[in-house]
């Protein structure tokens, strides 16, 4: 049985879903007969290309919205887009992550520390999704099961920090898993049937952790498809009390 047969059928929005773990996502979602439709972001067209193109040969299942997280109004409005269309959301996945731009290098120390990349890190990492938690709440709130995952990092789990360094990334995260601990809790109380998890993808050969892997062993960088397979495994075994919980790749629970 796919892995996808074993939990809801219904409704999938993916979110950061041009490149990288997202579009992996969206491509493996589109072969769930599970599935009946994939909402799809994107932030800008030139870096989205795979994803129009594979909606241009999935019209019906595959819908492509845009959606720069650091606007509430877009995603109020993209929200707003896919409610007419469907009264119900049974999985969303944010992977929306930046570590690193032209500008924006992670800090290997205090003396690289700036409020502005701070700020950054933590608008797009943290903030984003529980803006995102706050406008979709209605379109999870129904009778039938649904999952609301959100990708972090182990490198944002404070117990595990034993090398330090890349402040604003792993404070981000660590950030984004509190956040999303009290939307677990919120949800619970109104939306009974919602499980809110974050999840660590494990080190996944996209452009985020491109110019960091020459010193990560071959068989330690998962290519995406093993990654987005080893992410709904984990989705299809959630149970109730697995919300507010983080996660990692292989199942097992990370410290906070
Ligand atoms: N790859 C890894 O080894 C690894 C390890 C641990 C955790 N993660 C986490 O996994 C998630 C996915 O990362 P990835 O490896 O797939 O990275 P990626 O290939 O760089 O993809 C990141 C996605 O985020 C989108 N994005 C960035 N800023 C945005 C904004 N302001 N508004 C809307 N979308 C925005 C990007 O859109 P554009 O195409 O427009 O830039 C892209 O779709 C992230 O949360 C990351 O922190 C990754």
């Amino acid at each position: 049985m796919s892995v996808f047969a074993q939990i809801h059928p219904g409704n999938a929005f993916i979110i950061g879903a041009s490149q990288g773990i997202g579009l992996g996502f969206v491509q493996k979602l589109l072969l769930e007969p599970q599935i009946a439709k994939v909402y799809a972001t994107y932030r800008q067209q030139e870096t989205a290309t795979d994803l129009i193109t594979l909606a241009q040969s999935h019209p019906q299942k595959l819908i492509y919205l845009p959606m720069d997280v650091t606007d509430e109004a877009e995603i109020e409005i993209c929200v707003k887009k896919i409610s007419q269309d469907v009264k119900q959301l049974h999985l969303v996945i944010n992977c929306v992550g930046i570590l690193h731009d032209s500008q924006l290098k992670p800090e290997k120390s205090l003396r690289q520390i700036s409020s502005e990349n701070l700020l950054k890190y933590f608008q797009i990492n943290s903030i984003a999704s529980v803006l995102i938690a706050k406008h979709l709440l209605p379109l999870l709130t129904h009778q039938d099961s649904s999952v609301f995952a959100c990708i972090s990092a182990k490198i944002g789990s404070i117990g595990d920090n034993r090398l330090g360094g890349w402040y604003g990334y792993r404070a981000s995260k660590a950030a984004l898993n509190m956040l999303m601990k009290n939307t677990a809790i919120e949800y619970r109380r109104r939306s009974p049937k919602t499980i809110v998890v974050t999840l660590h993808p494990g080190t996944t050969d996209t452009r985020l952790s491109q110019p960091f892997q020459s010193n990560i062993p071959p068989e330690k960088l998962f290519p995406v498809e093993r990654t987005v397979t080893q992410l709904l495994d984990v989705i299809a075994n959630l149970k109730d009390t697995d919300t507010g919980e983080f996660f990692s790749w292989d199942g097992s629970k990370l410290p906070w």
